[in-house]
């Protein structure tokens, strides 16, 4: 039996009556931007959220733009994010013309490493942008207290962690911004390109809205140059259908993480993620072939990828061939580093700086998580491993 890596047809088609319902309500209605199929859904995520301000927009990687854009961050600013994650983090930055500052991650949670921070702080320094990667929140309270003590703002890069908490509260909501992503992959995934920004603060609500538009309020009149940053209202209606399965979506992938974990782990040579300190222990060092995700109460998982780390020199390679050759999908998130990425050779990172992003990018394997997997292809996902460590 095949396992696609991602089945978004298993999560859509029982829906489909209610899909060309919203269709044919957005049809007929004819109102074709913004209105009330966008303001339902910007309510619908506030709550879910918990937050004062939900804001629909175009794509996650325009959530990002638009924030940086709203704190005003622009050519001689520098922004703080982790090296080790999704390329638009850090395109965004570099387009509005600030410099991207790249941190190590944490081996752990492969989230940026708090302590790695400080050593990057400059004059320039304008906010931290922390990424929730994987779907696992990132260790908020050190990144809030470094950027209170140095004046600085913080967007919490939310695009993989839709309903992720850290101690119990929704991520998204500390920082001025959260930033979010509904493309099809994503645990509310749409049907083409949308995002969201979040903030509890009225001013950059206002601020975020009027630059979502051309900054133009009222019609053709711009104090601010802005945007097309709007979200359409059929994707609107159509994630609303969505929405209210969310929880239950939600709940699988935990599920899911869970059974691979209890069984994973139960195979030699696989370790869990928290064992990190053993794996360098020398007498242990050849033991630990694989290395499962690690969890922790704080930290709010909501899986958008259950990722391994493969130890050994071509070892990740060998696992994700061995698995294609089994009809399992894998997927490498993400194989370069951005402080090794061609487009940022100009910021002269030094490679020694990143230990850990650059191993990680040598072992990670992102393995099948979706909500729909039954518990027969996860078995053969656990085989497939088994066999590859036998
Ligand atoms: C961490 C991260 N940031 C930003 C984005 C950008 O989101 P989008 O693809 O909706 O533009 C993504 C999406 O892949 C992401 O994973």
């Amino acid at each position: 039996m095949p396992v696609p890596l991602l089945d978004v047809n298993a999560q859509n088609l029982p829906l489909e009556c209610e899909f060309k319902e919203a269709f044919e309500r957005v049809l007929k209605s004819g109102q074709f931007i913004l209105g009330p199929e966008i303001e339902h859904f910007e309510k619908q995520l506030a709550t879910l959220l918990n937050v004062r301000h939900a804001i629909s927009v175009s794509s996650g990687t325009d959530a990002i733009l638009l924030a940086l854009m709203a704190l005003d961050i622009k050519a001689g600013d520098e922004v703080i994010c982790p090296s080790f994650t999704f390329f638009a983090t850090a395109g965004c930055i570099a387009r509005t013309g600030a410099t991207p500052v790249f941190v190590d991650s944490d081996p752990n949670s492969f989230n940026l490493n708090p302590q790695a921070l400080i050593a990057k702080i400059t004059q320039r320094t304008k906010v931290i942008l922390p990424v929730h990667l994987f779907g696992q929140s990132v260790d908020l309270e050190p990144i809030l207290r470094i950027a209170r003590e140095h004046n600085l703002l913080v967007i919490e890069d939310a695009a993989q962690a839709l309903g992720a908490t850290y101690r119990d509260r929704s991520v998204g909501t500390f920082g001025a911004f959260g930033t979010f992503s509904f493309f099809p992959s994503k645990n509310l995934g749409g049907f083409g390109d949308s995002g969201l920004v979040s903030t509890n603060d009225n001013d950059l609500a206002e601020k975020a809205k009027l630059l979502r538009t051309h900054g133009s309020k009222p019609k053709y009149f711009h104090k601010v140059v802005g945007a097309n940053f709007r979200m359409d209202p059929l994707q609107a209606a159509l994630l609303a259908v969505k929405l209210p399965h969310y929880q239950s979506y939600s709940k699988k992938r935990r599920a899911n993480a869970d059974y691979y974990t209890n069984r994973l782990s139960a195979l030699e040579g696989v370790q869990s993620g928290e064992m990190e300190t053993v794996r360098r222990d020398p007498d242990q060092a050849s033991e630990a072939k694989i290395i499962l995700p690690s969890t922790s109460p704080d930290l709010g998982h909501i899986w958008n990828q259950y990722t391994l780390r493969v130890l050994g020199d071509g070892r990740r390679d060998q696992l994700k061939t061995h698995l294609t050759n089994l009809g399992i999908g894998t997927e490498i998130y993400y194989p370069v580093p951005l402080h090794q990425q061609e487009c940022f050779a100009y910021l002269k990172s030094n490679h020694l700086d990143f230990p850990v992003a650059n191993q990680l990018a040598r072992e990670v394997l992102s393995i099948p998580i979706y909500p729909e997997l039954s518990d027969e292809q996860k078995d053969e996902v656990i085989a497939g491993i088994g066999s590859f460590l036998n």
